[in-house]
């Protein structure tokens, strides 16, 4: 509980008024779905900026990024924003958060690989292009099962999953394309054994609330009251899924109101509020404590691993997300560049400590310290390596400290 303690200290938001956290299954290959409780959302209004906008509803409370639109509010869709906010549209459409999700004929392993097949037991399943649909099949030779794909959800850096419906229903694909294999392999956390019956062959079945999970995550203003309204899907994690609604702001812009935008900016959350903001989608220690997640799969749940150590300090703005991203550009992968990171507060052997820079020198070395103090660790199944957020003294072979 230190690391709970730690995590706590300094911070404005008491427990009471983090959300409720709801367990769910099994999700794609990011292995659990999480998130907080949908609050009713009122729909899109019809097309066009209101004229009136009330001030009362901003910020929204951090904490109800999931919320959706206020009343007196609604989407307008990330097409809007670009209009005006040119550049920071271009680059973070181009980022693996603005791709988290794409329909299916926009996927470009399936695009590569017009026919794709993984032998399952006796049944063969398959990913084939016909014409402008992308039909995933099962068959055991005698009965053939198969539906259109609608979605592909991962940009892919690890893998894809897809999504797509029968009867009414929405399933997630037993199989998921992997980069490291360049092919398929089985979804995480679908059993190896094949199915026994043929309606389980292509995939598992999405409860309702679980698809609502999954789309607030990889896709934007979609979740209308609840449910997943598919028609209004912007695929990806776009402008309003972090900035809430936007119709305020661009009507308020219009007026000529500046100073005033009406719009939340993650900005001025306090460095731990703003580790759980990103932890709605990536997961935080409350998550994984109200889940009770442990061993290697929390990997990849950033916020959590971040938070265990000893670096981390809730009020300290150099250990915050911001610190080392921009959400609105594509992940550095030159490990070197984030030396400046960690030696904002960490001396080098022969300095001496400031005020403000006095966290212990390294005895051995003076540069790419992310490359040793945070390894990336294979996480079984994924076909891919997470980089562990959990900054430690770490020797190859240590076991997974939860
Ligand atoms: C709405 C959910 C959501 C929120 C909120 C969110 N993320 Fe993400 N993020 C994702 C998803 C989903 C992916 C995986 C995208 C993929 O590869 O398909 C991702 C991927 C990333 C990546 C990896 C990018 C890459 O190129 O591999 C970084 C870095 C990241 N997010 C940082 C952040 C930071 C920092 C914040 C908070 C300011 C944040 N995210 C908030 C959903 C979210
Ligand atoms: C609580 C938010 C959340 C939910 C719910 C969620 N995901 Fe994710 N997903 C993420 C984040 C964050 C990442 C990026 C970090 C990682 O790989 O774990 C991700 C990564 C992925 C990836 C790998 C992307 C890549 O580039 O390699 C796939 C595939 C995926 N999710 C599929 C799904 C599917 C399918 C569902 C629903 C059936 C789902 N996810 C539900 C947050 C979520
Ligand atoms: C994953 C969450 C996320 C997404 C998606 C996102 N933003 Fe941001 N945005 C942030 C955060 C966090 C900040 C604060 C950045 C900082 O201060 O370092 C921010 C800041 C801003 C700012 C303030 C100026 C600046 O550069 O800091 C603008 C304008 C902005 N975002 C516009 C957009 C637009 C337009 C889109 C869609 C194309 C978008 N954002 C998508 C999280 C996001
Ligand atoms: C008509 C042009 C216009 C459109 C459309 C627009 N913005 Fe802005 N936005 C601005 C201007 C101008 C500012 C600076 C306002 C100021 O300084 O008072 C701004 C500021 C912001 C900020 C920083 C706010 C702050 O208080 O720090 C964010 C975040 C933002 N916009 C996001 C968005 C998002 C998301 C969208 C789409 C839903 C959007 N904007 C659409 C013009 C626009
Ligand atoms: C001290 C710097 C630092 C901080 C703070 C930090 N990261 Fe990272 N992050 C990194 C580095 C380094 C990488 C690996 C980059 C690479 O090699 O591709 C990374 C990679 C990632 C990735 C890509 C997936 C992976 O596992 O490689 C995601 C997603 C991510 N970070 C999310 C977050 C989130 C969310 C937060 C806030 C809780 C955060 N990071 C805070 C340094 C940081
Ligand atoms: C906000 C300031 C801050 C940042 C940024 C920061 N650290 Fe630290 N780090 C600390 C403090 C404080 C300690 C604890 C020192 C102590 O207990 O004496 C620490 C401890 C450590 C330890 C020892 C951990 C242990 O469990 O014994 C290592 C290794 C480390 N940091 C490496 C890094 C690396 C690498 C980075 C960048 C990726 C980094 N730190 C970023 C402040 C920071
Ligand atoms: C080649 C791998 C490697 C690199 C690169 C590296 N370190 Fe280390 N670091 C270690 C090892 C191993 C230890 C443990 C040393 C021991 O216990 O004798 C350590 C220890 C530390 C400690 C703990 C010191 C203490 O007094 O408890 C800190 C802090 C630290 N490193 C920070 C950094 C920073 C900051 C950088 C980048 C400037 C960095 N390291 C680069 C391997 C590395």
């Amino acid at each position: 509980m230190d690391r709970l303690a730690r995590r706590i200290k300094g911070r404005t938001t008491e427990f009471a008024q983090l959300p409720a956290l709801t367990m769910l299954a099994a999700c794609g290959i990011a292995l659990l779905v999480l998130g907080s409780t949908l609050a009713s959302q009122a729909p899109p209004a019809a097309s066009g900026v209101p004229t009136s906008h009330q001030t009362s509803n901003f910020p929204p409370p951090h904490w109800q990024r999931t919320a959706g639109a206020p009343p007196g509010s609604y989407y307008v869709g990330s097409h809007l924003c670009a209009e005006c906010h040119t550049g920071i549209a271009r680059t973070q459409s181009n980022t693996s958060m603005g791709k988290a999700s794409v329909s299916a004929l926009k996927s470009q392993f399936l695009f590569q690989h017009p026919v794709l097949t993984y032998k399952d037991g006796a049944r063969i399943l398959r990913i084939e292009r016909r014409g402008d649909q992308e039909i995933y099949s099962a068959s055991d030779g005698r009965q053939t099962m198969s539906a259109p794909i609608l979605w592909a959800f991962g940009n892919g850096d690890a893998g894809q999953t897809y999504v797509f419906e029968r009867d009414g229903t929405y399933y997630e694909s037993r199989i998921s394309y992997y980069k490291q294999i360049d092919g398929l392999d089985l979804t995480i956390g679908h059993e190896k054994e094949p199915p026994a019956t043929s309606s389980e062959a292509l995939g598992r079945r999405l409860p309702m609330e679980e698809v609502a999970k999954c789309f607030q995550c990889h896709t934007s203003e979609d979740v209308v009251n609840g449910k997943v309204q598919t028609a209004h899907v912007e695929t990806g994690v776009t402008c309003e899924n972090c900035h809430g609604p936007g119709s305020q702001h661009v009507a308020a812009i219009q007026d000529g109101q500046l100073g005033k935008s009406h719009i939340f900016n993650p900005a001025g959350l306090d460095p731990g509020d703003l580790n759980d903001f990103c932890g709605t989608c990536h997961r935080s220690t409350l998550d994984v404590l109200a889940t009770n997640i442990r061993g290697i799969r929390t990997v990849r749940f950033q916020p959590y691993r971040l938070e265990n150590s000893r670096c981390y300090d809730p009020s300290d703005r150099r250990t915050s997300c911001l610190a080392c991203h921009d959400p609105h550009m594509n992940l550095v992968t030159d490990l070197q560049s984030y030396d400046a990171k960690c030696l904002a507060c960490h001396i080098n052997r022969s300095e001496t400590p400031t005020a403000t820079r006095r966290a212990p020198a390294c005895p051995n070395a003076l540069q790419n310290c992310a490359s040793c103090h945070m390894p990336k660790l294979s996480l079984p199944g994924a076909h891919y390596s997470f980089t562990d957020h959990y900054i430690r003294v770490y020797r190859a072979g240590d076991a997974y400290p939860d």
